[in-house]
């Protein structure tokens, strides 16, 4: 465990008994997904049952999707991960707790790109195996990059989602979030925005 991991503070216990984890999460402070939102993916993911779970970037997040699908006995969850020391740890982490063949993380280097010709360093894309994504967790790359450092996210995977896929956005109090999910829902009228006041808020986007 890295120095900066801490044994998971208590309101992550609702979480670890709900899926049954054995031993605490490992958190970092200041970097893991609240539990509130962990809590919000795990409700969903064992309610429907998704075959293609995407997230942007790795960690605690990974190995809350990865048990419900083992909990399931379904789905898959492929992590985009910039980092290559976060992409060891997060697979460490898995192998703790016996869920690595739930989950792939890829490592992406961040590349330059240009969305509507704004440039962005962003996930590179040409190891992500998978299309027909049924879940997109988005919770990278992180805010201090750039502005509206998660905006390529729908741009660029829009034509990988299914058509009954939920968007799940983290930390959507922040001014950067709001911003960029009111450019989304110009540039994509098709998704409606569901705005969830949790610890960090939470955009829900579904296809109407
Ligand atoms: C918000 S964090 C990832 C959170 C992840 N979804 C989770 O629930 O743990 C976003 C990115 O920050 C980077 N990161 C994670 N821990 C870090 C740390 N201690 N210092 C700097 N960057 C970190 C990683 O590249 C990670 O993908």
């Amino acid at each position: 465990m890295r120095r900066d991991d801490i044994i998971s503070p208590d309101d992550y216990r609702a979480i670890e008994n709900s899926l049954a984890f054995e031993i605490p999460l490992p958190v970092a402070k200041d970097w893991s997904a609240a539990a509130d939102f962990l809590k919000l993916l795990s409700d969903f993911c064992l309610d429907k049952k998704p075959v293609n779970i995407v997230e942007c970037s790795s960690g605690t997040s990974s190995l809350v999707l990865a048990k419900c699908c083992q909990m399931n006995e379904s789905g898959h969850v492929y992590s985009l991960e910039n980092g290559e020391e976060f992409a060891q740890k997060t697979r460490r982490q898995l192998t703790d707790f016996s869920l690595g063949s739930h989950c792939s993380v890829i490592h992406s280097p961040l590349e330059n790109i240009e969305v509507n010709g704004v440039p962005f360093k962003w996930y590179t894309l040409d190891k992500l195996p998978v299309r027909d994504i049924n879940v997109l967790v988005v919770d990278g790359p992180s805010g201090f990059i750039q502005k509206n450092s998660r905006y390529p996210a729908l741009p660029l995977l829009v034509d990988r989602l299914a058509k009954d896929c939920v968007i799940f956005l983290d930390d959507a109090a922040r001014e950067d979030e709001q911003a960029l999910v009111r450019l989304w829902q110009l540039e994509f009228p098709e998704f409606q925005a569901e705005y969830i006041e949790n610890e960090r808020g939470c955009f829900v986007l579904r296809r109407c």
